[in-house]
């Protein structure tokens, strides 16, 4: 008997059976009441998790991202460049009391990111004149009272080709599948295999070198989300938490290269590229895009 009571006992310094991975003495052995998931999310991944007040400064902002959206929509066609999109978001952001949050990011020189082709993402705006038969990814980012919300589309500029369609279609499935897998008890892992079974059963490449990531409270936060990897490996999801998924698929191979700008990321072997992302937060019971267009 005295043997077996002995084995049993969980040592103040043995990992705690909660899960957390922190010692014992650290987490439920403490007469502190529950667990203060907050603090442990801070302290083990660094991740910043969002109280209801911040959820709802974020999904303001996200509407102001999504209304930027709308008044592109009409305005993207041939014949315009890129620079003029940049001006449209600049002015209207502006005009509605945010920031655009690419500007002067990490001293990236205009107010929105605009993508065409080959181009993966990260495209500098400027004299570049959409096609016919093009596609452009924008990728916007507002800072509204504080707060961060991130999303980007791909649009066909006229009458796309066949290669154009299939890009885009496979894009935007790979962000349906990766949003499903939100809800707590899944993890990170969950999310970027989704991805990645999807796009590359399609014969589609998932670019690594760029992830999804926490938002909110700065452009970028932790985690990182990638868009591949395994089930059930790597930070278990939970209500609060922030975060982008925003999978790059290539129609070719998944290596990317940089330009001389320094900012300009384009597939190595020319293939087109196509990417959807948004903001969600984790719920109880899945989650909610706080940056909602269809998909
Ligand atoms: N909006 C991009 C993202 O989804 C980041 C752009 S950084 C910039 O994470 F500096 F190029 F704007
Ligand atoms: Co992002
Ligand atoms: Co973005």
């Amino acid at each position: 008997m005295a043997l077996k009571k002995k084995k049993n006992k969980i040592g103040r310094n043995d990992p705690c059976p909660c899960g957390s991975g922190l010692k014992y003495k650290n987490c439920c052995l403490r007469k502190k009441g529950p667990i203060d998931l907050k603090g442990l999310y801070f302290q083990k991944y660094r991740i910043r998790l969002k109280e209801r007040a911040d959820i709802e400064g974020i999904r303001k902002a996200g509407r102001l991202v999504l209304d930027t959206f709308h008044l592109l929509e009409n305005e993207i066609r041939p014949g315009i460049i890129t620079d003029d999109i940049n001006t449209l978001v600049h002015e209207f952001t502006i005009k509605n009391h945010a920031i655009p949050a690419p500007l002067n990011y990490r001293g990236f020189p205009k107010s929105v990111c605009v993508s065409i082709n080959e181009v993966v993402c990260h495209g500098i705006p400027g004299k570049q004149v959409l096609k016919d038969g093009d596609i452009v990814n924008v990728d916007i980012t507002s800072i509204l009272n504080g707060y961060y919300a991130d999303a980007n589309q791909t649009f066909f500029v006229g009458t796309p080709g066949p290669d154009a369609r299939k890009i885009v279609k496979v894009a935007r499935e790979s962000l349906k599948r990766g949003m499903s897998m939100i809800r707590p008890g899944n993890t990170l892992g969950d999310i970027g295999w989704a991805i990645q079974k999807y796009a590359e059963g399609e014969k589609c490449s998932v670019v690594r070198e760029f992830v999804g990531h926490g938002v909110g409270f700065e452009f970028h936060e932790a985690p990182e989300v990638r868009h591949y990897g395994r089930r059930g490996e790597g930070i278990p999801l939970i209500p609060g938490m922030v975060f982008t998924i925003e999978p790059m698929i290539n129609l070719g191979r998944k290596e990317v290269s940089i330009l001389e700008d320094g900012w300009t990321v384009v597939t190595s072997d020319g293939s087109l590229s196509a990417q959807f992302e948004q903001t969600f937060v984790v719920t109880e019971d899945g989650f909610e895009s706080l940056t909602p267009f269809n998909l």
